[in-house]
């Protein structure tokens, strides 16, 4: 599935989104868990400088996402939308699990708190609706492709390299899925609040692109980052995503011509 929209596409509907992650659940990549880490002292510090912290952001509950679904669902009479979220979040455990795992191979204690971790789990509490879950849930995925490279390029290890494959692999539809609902969401705000919409995203962007190379940079430098290059690339990736999420990239089914409620 490409990030970005040649021509108009269609915005896949809550039942086609239930399907695919089922589908997808069915064509996992095999893990050879049966090797070690094979991780070299310097790869040690760093993945244990930062790995468990992201091993915490995978392994969030999603109640708050799941209740702000739930919410939407009823008032857009969209039940399958439910189920969608809830595969959804399931995948992101699997993340968890299988980074977990990794972590406990590699000998590197788990976290059960990190700054990061809980500044973004209070800020998702503070907003109840949809579309401010999903507009994060998006930014941080933007990053998580970026960080996750980086983890894959820094290390030999085949078992972490093949974890964050599959990881890479899911993160293009989930951030799909969410700027399809954020398309649905913004296509009938006028042009100027539109406009305001991104306009805060763009500041919550940049607060998010900071926070992650002050917490992670050990592990982004070992991926060949430096900071202009990750802010470069952060930012181009985001540009996609917002086109992604531009209402006037899709086709609108007649049946969608109804009000969105939040
Ligand atoms: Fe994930
Ligand atoms: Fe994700």
């Amino acid at each position: 599935m490409e990030l970005a929209i040649e021509g108009r596409a269609a915005v896949w509907s809550s039942e086609e989104w239930v399907a695919y992650f089922g589908a997808n659940a069915k064509r996992l990549l095999n893990i050879p868990w049966e090797l070690e880490a094979g991780l070299t002292p310097e790869e040690l510090a760093m993945v244990a400088a930062s790995l468990p912290a992201w091993q915490l952001g995978e392994t969030s509950d999603g109640a708050h996402l799941f209740a702000a679904a739930r919410k939407y669902a009823e008032a857009n009479n969209d039940p399958a939308f439910v189920e969608a979220v809830r595969l959804f979040i399931h995948e992101e455990h699997r993340h968890g699990s299988q980074l977990g795992r990794f972590l406990d191979l590699a000998g590197i204690p788990r976290r059960t708190w990190y700054w990061g971790d809980t500044l973004f789990r209070q800020f998702r509490r503070l907003f109840t609706r949809i579309e401010m879950s999903a507009s994060i849930v998006v930014m941080v995925e933007i990053h998580a492709l970026l960080y996750y490279g980086a983890i894959r390029r820094g290390t030999g290890s085949l078992v972490l390299r093949r974890v964050c494959q599959q990881i890479l692999r899911d993160e293009i539809p989930h951030i799909r899925f969410q700027c399809e609902r954020l398309a649905m969401l913004h296509r009938r705000r006028p042009r100027i609040l539109r406009m305001l919409t991104l306009l805060s995203h763009r500041m919550m962007f940049a607060g998010i692109t900071l926070a992650i190379w002050v917490g992670h940079r050990r592990a982004l430098h070992a991926g060949g980052f430096t900071f202009g290059r990750f802010w470069r690339t952060a930012w181009s990736k985001m540009g996609h995503t917002w086109r992604t999420m531009d209402p006037r990239a899709y086709r609108w089914p007649e049946a969608e011509l109804r009000p969105v409620a939040e």
